[in-house]
């Protein structure tokens, strides 16, 4: 049977990511492709839990026991959904995964690059997505698109969203065979024509 693909959705709090994840997992169920959607943290079952915590906790949460917790989410999210997708030949659209930890808790809250990498690496067990989209907006279009109810990532500020960012960018230049920028501020559609271009290429 041929294996299947991975394939991640990134980006700074209200770039679009979920919009251009559903579009793209409708265009390739037309397609003959057999898809499934999820999403870190918070897949199917135990998932939840976890996104419970990290999202509407309204205590005091350390750095790294925020890192951990996402972690262990994503350690239970490869091991029960991702993998045995990805080995029946499906093609996996997650929402968020490694770099998101990468992108938000190593270049914004400051904890260690090289660390983050090798936990992420524990987490996944070794498995990469084979392509990544970084939808990328400034500060101004995300404000708009999160409106006023945030959660408490969405609540961190302007600087922390702008290191998140950066980090994205400097994080996708590291690996630009993987990731793919995509300029998230233009329409959906135009957003979208981009994706699918991606998509074609990594299918061909
Ligand atoms: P979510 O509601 O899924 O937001 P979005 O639609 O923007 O993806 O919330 C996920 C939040 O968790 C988001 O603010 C990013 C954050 N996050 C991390 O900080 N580290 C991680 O490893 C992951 C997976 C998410």
């Amino acid at each position: 049977m041929q294996k299947g693909l991975f394939i991640t959705f990134e980006g700074a709090d209200g770039c679009g990511k979920t919009t251009q994840l559903n579009l793209l997992a409708q265009y390739l169920e037309q397609n003959g492709y057999d898809v499934i959607k999820t999403r870190e943290p918070g897949a199917k079952g135990l998932g939840e839990k976890f996104r419970e915590i990290l999202l509407n906790y309204d205590g005091d949460v350390s750095d790294r026991c925020e890192s951990f917790l996402f972690l262990a989410d994503r350690a239970q999210h490869v091991d029960m959904i991702i993998k045995p997708a990805v080995e029946k030949g499906k093609i996996v659209l997650c929402d968020r995964h490694t770099d998101s930890t990468l992108a938000y808790q190593g270049y914004g809250r400051g904890l260690d690059l090289k660390q983050i990498n090798m936990l992420n690496n524990i987490a996944t067990d070794g498995l990469k997505p084979d392509m990544t989209f970084v939808f990328d907006v400034d500060i101004e279009t995300s404000n708009k698109r999160v409106g006023k109810e945030k959660d408490r990532m969405e609540s961190a500020g302007d600087d922390f969203f702008t290191k998140v960012r950066n980090g994205y960018l400097q994080i996708a230049k590291m690996e630009p065979n993987r990731i793919k920028v995509i300029d998230s501020t233009r329409s959906i559609d135009e957003v979208f024509e981009d994706v699918k271009m991606y998509i074609k290429n990594a299918l061909k």
